[in-house]
């Protein structure tokens, strides 16, 4: 066991757990932050992604001895008012069905679009295909980027 700092969402947390101890369980059983999902837990689904200084990180295989200084970012904190134009842009085109996977969805999303604030059809596709959505709703999902793309400029 040992002691880690966290800053988390602009917060500081500490933990007390096993270095090998994912961040997502860190997230979820420490600090109480269960907006991130566990979906397969071996990197395959995308359910478990947050931001690490800002670039998209699958949380289930990240251990929390790995973090270091790098600031985290969860769904609950990717906006103060969960108004982030990703967030809008899923409301307007009402994206989910069951929830499960999307706020991985909106967190891949979300890195993505900073990178490249405007991408093509195929760029969407190929980025957010490592983000499994078992209620297929993937058609809504792209429809959402592009809508909160065409509204960053
Ligand atoms: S739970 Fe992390 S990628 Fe599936
Ligand atoms: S909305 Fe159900 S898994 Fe994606």
């Amino acid at each position: 066991m040992a002691k880690y700092n966290l800053l988390v969402n602009k917060r500081r947390y500490q933990a007390e757990v096993a270095d090998d101890t994912p961040l997502l369980w860190v997230l979820r059983d420490h600090l109480g932050l269960s907006g991130t999902k566990f979906g397969c837990g071996i990197a395959q689904c995308g359910a478990c992604t947050v931001h690490l200084d800002g670039t998209a990180v699958r949380s289930c295989v990240l251990p929390v001895s790995a973090v270091g200084m790098a600031e985290i970012t969860t769904i609950e904190g990717l906006s103060e008012h969960g108004d982030h134009p990703l967030q809008q842009a899923w409301c307007d085109v009402d994206v989910p069905q069951c929830g499960y996977c999307q706020a991985g969805q909106i967190m891949t999303a979300a890195s993505f679009l900073k990178e490249n604030p405007n991408p093509t059809e195929e760029e969407i596709v190929e980025k957010m295909s490592g983000n499994i959505c078992r209620c297929g709703t993937y058609h809504r999902i792209r429809e959402a980027i592009k809508v909160a793309a065409s509204k960053s400029h």
